[in-house]
């Protein structure tokens, strides 16, 4: 049996040693020592986090006393990670083998040569539209691709396709994931139909927004009554083998994933990398995943010491449960990572907002915590007045590169922008930690507000794939200590359904009353 948070020695002891003081205790020695590389290229600094040795070694002994590589690599194998679906967990394995061990499904099927062999499909599909023997029904080139598809099959290949905008993708993206009609109907105005390819993303097949939109593209394409156009032959399908959407003949193609791969977990999967591939080719693609791989590897470890996102979860369970700290922010200080903190939102908040543990009991302690965020330095003319001396203390994820993407820069007042931004997310890092004392009470900043920092030289694909892989990884470290099943998502059904009974006419008072105020 898997141990709750609470049912650990090593939690009573957390609970009961002294706690650290940012303004007294951030100095450079921590600065220097405090690192963990996440992957190769991406490196954790936990300075100004508030964390000691002693703090550092009692987390030790709870994720050993929990077991949480063990847990990790049960995962790994194939074991069933998800309870509430019964279904392995096998998004890791879509972008490499970690253990190296075979992975039969129950009718014999290998799971690794089945993502091997979609991900082959998916290179090959991408390098033939690229290189222009695949096209368009009335036989032009393909520039213009968009994904039609909503939560994990939206936000997670949105946000890493954004972050690689400047290495300037040969076929340009756009995405439907609203059922608001504008959204659809905003994108239609910007690409032309003949040289546009219509990618369907659906795991299950099944999702009122996607299939909506669906329709709503077919219409819109159909009543520009384009000569020779064959509306299906501009959409590809990326689904589960099992959906209603699987194997429609009439579409271009289709790409598969499986019921292994969460939604919020499957960009590294068909559902992120068909897009990328074809945007921005097989190499990049296959970049993000091995900067992915490595991550997951370096996961493995188990001293936290030198496991960076085992070592943020620890943290992570530490602001939550001993702080009581109910929120998060993702704050990363480069303007390509803009959709990253949604995507996050999703891992994070769909996972472990859960107040049942691995076995359908209750839990009686707090578990995953509110996430939002915003690039800097615009999220500091906005929400940091609060974060600075709102009367809560808010944990903050910075992210940060030494190097732009791009190559023009220009030097104002002695300084380039890019290093402009840098003083930025230092200058909070430090005002954050150690606050100002002042006379007047409306500018006392009072410090010890803690933070993190994720950095690396710059944002390749590489070091794209191995941020996203630390996030994936450390939410379900958390999910493991706090003893939940972070891969399934009860939570948003209830709106789904009566949503359903509202369209269907079948409704009761309240929402009745609640109709008609938009009626
Ligand atoms: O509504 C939640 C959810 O099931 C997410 O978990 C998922 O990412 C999203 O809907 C989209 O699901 P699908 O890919 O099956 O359309």
């Amino acid at each position: 049996m898997y141990k709750n948070l609470d049912q650990t020695k090593a939690f009573d002891k957390l609970l009961s040693l002294e706690k650290v003081d940012l303004t007294k205790d951030l100095n450079n020695k921590r600065i220097k020592d405090y690192n963990v590389k996440s992957s190769e290229e991406l490196i954790y600094n936990y300075a100004a986090m508030p964390v000691n040795e002693n703090i550092l070694d009692t987390m030790q002994e709870l994720v050993d006393e929990i077991g949480i590589i063990d847990r990790y690599k049960e995962l790994l194998k194939g074991e069933m990670a998800n309870p509430g679906e019964k279904r392995k967990v096998l998004h890791q394995l879509s972008r490499g083998n970690v253990l190296n061990e075979k992975i039969l499904d129950d009718d014999k099927t290998d799971l690794d040569l089945f993502f091997k062999n979609e991900l082959n499909k998916v290179f090959d599909f991408a390098t033939k539209v690229r290189n222009g023997q695949i096209f368009g029904s009335t036989k032009k080139k393909i520039k213009n691709v968009v994904q039609i598809g909503i939560g994990g099959s939206d936000l997670g290949p949105r946000a890493l396709y954004l972050a690689l905008e400047n290495y300037n993708p040969e076929i340009k993206a756009y995405f439907v994931s609203n059922v608001d009609p504008c959204d659809a109907n905003l994108v239609f105005k910007n690409i032309n139909c003949e040289e546009t390819l219509f990618i369907l993303v659906s795991k299950s097949g099944t999702t009122l927004e996607t299939l909506t939109n669906k329709e709503l593209i077919f219409n819109l394409v159909k009543e520009q009554n384009i000569k020779n156009l064959n509306v299906e032959k501009h959409m590809i399908a990326v689904t589960s083998k099992t959906s209603p959407l699987a194997n429609d003949s009439s579409l271009l193609a289709s790409f598969f994933i499986n019921d292994y791969i969460g939604g919020r977990y499957s960009s590294t999967s068909s559902v992120g990398m068909v897009l990328l591939s074809l945007c921005y080719g097989p190499n990049i693609a296959k970049d993000i995943l091995k900067g992915a791989h490595d991550n997951d590897v370096a996961s493995l470890e188990k001293n936290i010491r030198k496991n960076a996102s085992l070592l943020d979860a620890a943290i992570g369970v530490y602001l939550r449960n001993v702080l009581d700290y109910p929120t998060t922010a993702i704050l990363p200080y480069s303007q390509a990572l803009s959709r990253f903190p949604a995507h996050l939102q999703q891992v994070d908040m769909e996972s472990n907002g859960k107040a049942v543990n691995f076995y359908n009991e209750a839990i009686n302690y707090s578990s995953g915590p509110v996430i939002f965020g915003e690039c800097g330095t615009n999220g500091q003319h906005s929400f940091y007045q609060l974060l600075h001396q709102g009367t809560d203390t808010i944990p903050l994820q910075f992210i940060g590169f030494t190097n732009a993407q791009c190559t023009k820069d220009i030097v104002v007042n002695k300084s380039t922008s890019q290093e402009k931004l840098n003083a930025n997310l230092i200058a909070q890092i430090v005002g954050f930690a150690t606050g100002k004392d002042s006379d007047n009470p409306n500018k006392v900043f009072l410090g010890d507000r803690c933070s993190s920092l994720l950095y690396s030289k710059k944002l390749t694909p590489y070091t794209l794939g191995s941020l996203l892989a630390h996030y994936e990884n450390k939410i379900m470290f958390q999910g493991f200590m706090w003893n939940l099943n972070s891969f399934d998502q009860e939570g948003v059904q209830l709106g789904k359904k009566i949503t359903n009974q509202i369209l269907s006419n079948d409704n009761d008072q309240i929402t009745q009353a609640l109709i008609d105020l938009l009626s």
